[in-house]
Parts: structure tokens; sequence; C-alpha cells
């Protein structure tokens, strides 16, 4: 969702704003805007616009930008329409901010602070620079004027601000939504996403919540509210310095599929112990695991999918009570909770502000956390009792892909270690697992090797209006997650269905040529799933089928099939996973879509 960048140093501004707002463009965005000091005139200069980034450079040509110092930001619109006027930043007398989250109290504000007929926008954001302008011309102390307004504001924020006539300084503060920070040789500069600083450094610091930060230009400070001086905590991120940027291909997305052995490799790498999982250098002490009796998944989209696959091997490999739920409906539906739960909170960027929720919730119940995420620092891992990270590097396609697989990754060292430490898989069955685990890397190497018959497939669906993806037992799970993936990036109406369940209603739905994928993987449940198969095929459905390569027969050569390369049953899930990314892919790219950003939707979800 929305972006924010600023900076403060020698360089000149603009180009560095632009710059950041480009690359934080996938987080999903409608309007973008700067701020920059103009030093001369002792005034905050603001250009903004409904539209893209683009647009705002377009903005900014006519003008003469001269200043090293300056916030920018790209907006998705929550209060008020998308128009000029409610992008960002937005300026109240002395004061201009910009802002992520969203200020719930803004109504009672505007009521309280006599700001009807004041306000330029209809958004909450304006309501606070009205706020922080009316105690800064109280106090004529910024981080006076900042603590008393922050203490009247209720919801999520990340702000950062500019005072007109301190034009040398950036201040920030926030309340959950995300703010990193860092000082490198350019400057000091804060963003609401590391992808935005990896470029310049790779050290850096997660501004804790309620912390009143100053950004100037070879030091940054920062202050609680009480006034005492905090010393920022530096962490090194592990992304390569061009690892945010395409490399060649013409989509993230593509690049991000390509890019899964080696993230799971780099994911796999270090958990293992004499071919045991082991989880010491991630602090994780055994009793985690031995001391629970029931397992909750929280987690949204593809992460909770990636769930889903947990559930399954949890069920046959532990036989133990889990269930997995959407984030978002958790709190909302009593779970049952108790210290004898361990709740496993599993997120991408770590962000995702109705999974936080779910965390928080679990925890005041009593649970013990478990996150798995791929941004460090942020703010799930920072809430959760023990943190597994993805090593997957930047994901910045709006369809995750490589996150998906790298958690999967992490769930199969889960489920085997607990396993072992549960005494149900001894050494010699732990290291078999293990050593076909990391076969996995290879083994969708040699499916990306084959994209272009999956392009093939992909070319027969392109006209589609509804597309069904069916399976059984692990193969429903993937299916999934296909699923969403198809959706979301070629606005194909697709459903998964568990084969068996067809009969019991959707079976209505297929009618000639109506394009059904089946994946089948699973040895034990082939027969079943191959009936099912002709059953649509017999009611006119154009079967693309993805299909393990042992469980090739001659009958399953009538259908447009991709063959799977063999792994062990309980693994086939990564190839098969992978197969249906590309395929999503390919769809989406042969329409002309913009694979990266799918309409409406938005990498970072910071809202409820
Ligand atoms: O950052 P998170 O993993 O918490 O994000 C969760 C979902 O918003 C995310 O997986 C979403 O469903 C993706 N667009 C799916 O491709």
């Amino acid at each position: 969702m929305c972006g924010i960048i600023g900076y403060n140093g020698k360089k000149q501004v603009e180009p560095i704003i632009i710059d950041a707002l480009t690359t934080l463009e996938y987080r999903g965005y409608d309007s973008a805007g700067m701020a920059v000091t103009n030093a001369k005139l002792n005034r905050t200069d603001v250009y903004k616009c409904a539209g893209r980034v683009k647009d705002l450079e377009k903005v900014c040509e006519s003008k003469t930008i001269d200043s090293t110092c300056g916030i920018g930001h790209t907006r998705w619109a929550t209060h008020g329409g998308v128009c000029d006027a409610n992008a960002h930043p937005h300026s109240q007398g002395n004061v201009t901010v910009v802002h992520n989250g969203i200020i719930e109290n803004y109504k009672d504000l505007i009521d309280e602070f006599n700001l009807e007929g004041s306000l330029k926008s209809e958004t909450d954001t304006e309501v606070a620079a009205a706020v922080l302008n009316y105690y800064y011309n109280e106090t004529h102390d910024p981080k006076k004027a900042i603590t008393k307004a922050v203490k009247r504001l209720r919801g999520t924020f990340a702000l950062v601000i500019m005072f007109a006539d301190i034009p040398d300084v950036i201040y920030s503060i926030r309340n959950v939504s995300p703010i990193v920070a860092t000082l490198s040789e350019e400057g000091a500069m804060l963003a609401s996403d590391l992808t935005a600083l990896c470029r310049f450094t790779d050290q850096y610091f997660v501004v804790p919540e309620y912390t009143i930060v100053e950004l100037h230009k070879d030091s940054i400070a920062m202050w609680t509210l009480d006034g005492k001086e905090m010393q920022p905590e530096y962490l090194t991120m592990s992304w390569e310095k061009n690892s945010a940027e395409k490399n060649g291909y013409p989509f993230y997305m593509e690049k991000e599929i390509m890019e899964q052995p080696k993230a799971i490799r780099d994911t796999i790498a270090g958990r293992t112990k004499s071919g045991i999982p082991n989880f010491e250098a991630d602090q994780i002490p055994d009793s985690l695991f031995t001391e629970c009796e029931r397992i909750c998944v929280v987690a949204c989209g593809t992460a909770m999918h990636a769930g889903l696959v947990f559930q399954s091997l949890v069920k046959t490999r532990l036989n133990m009570h889990i269930e997995v739920e959407l984030a978002s409906e958790f709190m909302y539906s009593d779970p049952v909770i108790d210290e004898k739960t361990l709740v496993i909170a599993v997120s991408q960027s770590g962000e995702t502000i109705d999974t936080l929720e779910a965390l928080k919730y679990a925890r005041r119940k009593g649970a013990k956390s478990l996150a798995i995420i791929n941004v460090k620092g942020s703010s799930i891992a920072r809430e959760s009792d023990y943190v597994l990270y993805t090593n997957a590097g930047p994901e910045i396609a709006v369809a995750s892909t490589k996150a998906y697989t790298t958690q999967l990754s992490i769930f199969y060292l889960l489920v085997y270690k607990m396993a072992h430490i549960r005494g149900i898989m001894n050494d010699d069955e732990v290291r078999e697992c293990i050593r076909n685990l990391k076969r996995v890397p290879e083994v969708i190497g040699s499916v990306l090797d084959e994209k272009n018959a999956i392009h093939v497939i992909a070319r027969g669906v392109l006209e589609a209006k509804d597309l069904f993806m069916i399976g059984r037992g692990l193969d429903y799970s993937i299916l999934q997650e296909g699923s969403l993936k198809l959706k979301e990036v070629s606005y194909i109406h697709s459903e998964a269905y568990a084969s068996g369940e067809l009969k019991h209603g959707p079976i209505a739905l297929i009618t000639d040529n109506t394009p059904v994928v089946a994946v089948v993987t699973q040895t034990r449940l082939m027969s079943k799933e191959l009936s099912n198969i002709r059953e649509v095929k017999s009611r006119g459905a154009q079967i693309a089928l993805f299909i393990k390569a042992d469980l090739m027969q001659q009958s399953t050569r009538e259908f447009d099939t991709f063959v799977l390369p063999n792994l062990p049953d309980e693994l086939m899930v990564f190839p098969a996973s992978v197969a249906l990314q590309l395929l999503a892919y390919y769809v989406s790219s042969d329409k002309g879509f913009d694979v990266d950003k799918p309409r409406n939707l938005a990498k970072v979800v910071t809202v409820e």
C-alpha cells in the first residue's frame, strides 16, 4: 500500500525521491507526491498528482527544484477518492506531512480542532497535519508538537513531517505502520520499506514505535516521547544490492519464479545438522516443539495457502491437532487458544496488519508464537517469540511466488524436526526426507527449463472467463494457491475444488470447452483422481493436466499434459506449484497485463 521516502543529505533530492518512489511502486498506489525544502524562500514546496510516479515526474519537469531535503509518497486511497487534492503530501500552516496508515478518529479531530472549512482534501492525513500545526503554533517546538499531537491520534500511522521554518530537519514518528531508516555517506534516509534503501546501504534500523526520529544531513537522532535520547539498533540486510532490480526480466514475477531454486537453497542452508533439521542458529529451543499440544497457523492469501500444505503434513506425519486460520477472521471466530498452543504467523512482508493483529491476539491468550517471515526486523517478526526467516530476498511482484515456496521449505523442515524430536521418525527416516528436500531446487530447475511447454498450455486458456482447478489431498492444497495466482494476475475467474467434491455441486458449471486444470501427483489418490478428470472431460471440459512423471500412463496422453519431474509424493507440491505459477504468469503477460501490479492489489496490506 502507500510508500514513503525521506532524504536529507548532500545530493539533489528530486531524483532520489523519484527513484525511490519508482522502487516502491510495487506496493500498489494511485497517486504520487513530494515535498522539498525551499531554503531560499524558507518554505516547503509540494508537488503532487493522481496517477503514476511518471506523472509526478512530469509535474516536476517544468519546475526548478533545487533542494537536498525532502519527502515523497505513493498513496493508496482510503479516505477520499483518487484526485490531486487527496494525494500526499498535505500541508497545514507550517507543517507538511506524508502518512501511511489510518487516523481512525479524524472526524472527531475535525470537530474538536474546528477544522471544517480549512481542509483542502478529504483525507485523514491532512487532519493529522492540522493537529500537528496546532501544537506547533502552541509550543514552537517540533518535538513537543509531535508528542502532543500523536497523543491525540488513534489508529495506525507512519508520519513523516517537515516544518517550513526548520528547513534542514525531517521528523518522523510511527505507530504500527513501519518506518526503516539509515545513515550512509549520501545522507540520512527513511522509508516505509527496505527495498527503497537497499541500493544505498546494507545497514538499517527499524524505527521503534512512538519514537521521534530526526533526520539531519549527516546524522540521525531519536527521542522517546518523554525526551530520552535513544540509539538506533542497526541490522544488516542480507539482500544483495541489485536484488530489487529486474535484471533483464520483463517482469519481477518471472524473475522471482526463476529465483526459486536459489531462494529455497538459501532458506534450507544452515538449518540442518548431520542431516537433521536444526534451528539453533535461529535460537529456537526444542521445547517450543515438544511442549505444544496444538498448532494454529494464522496468515493471509498465499502465506495462508502455504499453511494448508503444512496442515496436511502435520496430520499425516505428526497426527496432531492443527488449524489454519485466515488472519482476518481469526479473532472474531473465538479460536481455541491456550498456553499449549503454538501459533505460527506466516507473512512475506511481515507487515500484514491482519496477521499482526491475529498474532497479538493469540499471544494475549497465552499462546507461544513463531513467525515465518521474509523481511528482517518487520513488525510481525518483532512481535513474535521466535522467528524463522525465509531467505527469499526481496519479493517485488504483487503476486507472491518465491515467498510461497520458501515458506513451504520452512514448513517441511518444521514437520521433520517435530517428527524427530517427538520420536515419530528416527534419524535415518529424517535424513532421507532431508536428502529429498535438498533435491527440490534442482527439480524445480527442470520445471523452469521446460517453461515454454507451460507457455503453450497457457495460450489455451487465454480467452477463458471461468476456469476450474481440481485435485485431491496435497494437490488440492496447492491448487488453492494456483487458483489465487491465476485470478490475481490474469483476472480470469478461477476456482479450486477438491476433485471428489465436484459431483456435490460444482460439476454443474462444467460445459463445452470449460478449461479445467488438473494436478495429479499423489500415487494413492491417482485412480480416483483420474476418474474425476474423466467425469468433467465427458461433460465437455478442456483438460490441462499436470502429472507426476511416474504416474503417466497411456490414457493420460489424451489431455494437454505437462509432466512434472519426480520427487517423493510428499514433495511434489514444489514442482507442481512452480508450474502453476508459470501458467498464471504466461496468461497474464500474453494478455498484455501489467503482471507485477495487478489492478486493485497492493503488495503490503497494512489496513484491516
Ligand atoms: O506479506 P504477506 O505474506 O503477509 O501477504 C499476505 C497476502 O496479502 C499475500 O500473500 C497476497 O495474497 C499475494 N498477493 C498473493 O500473491
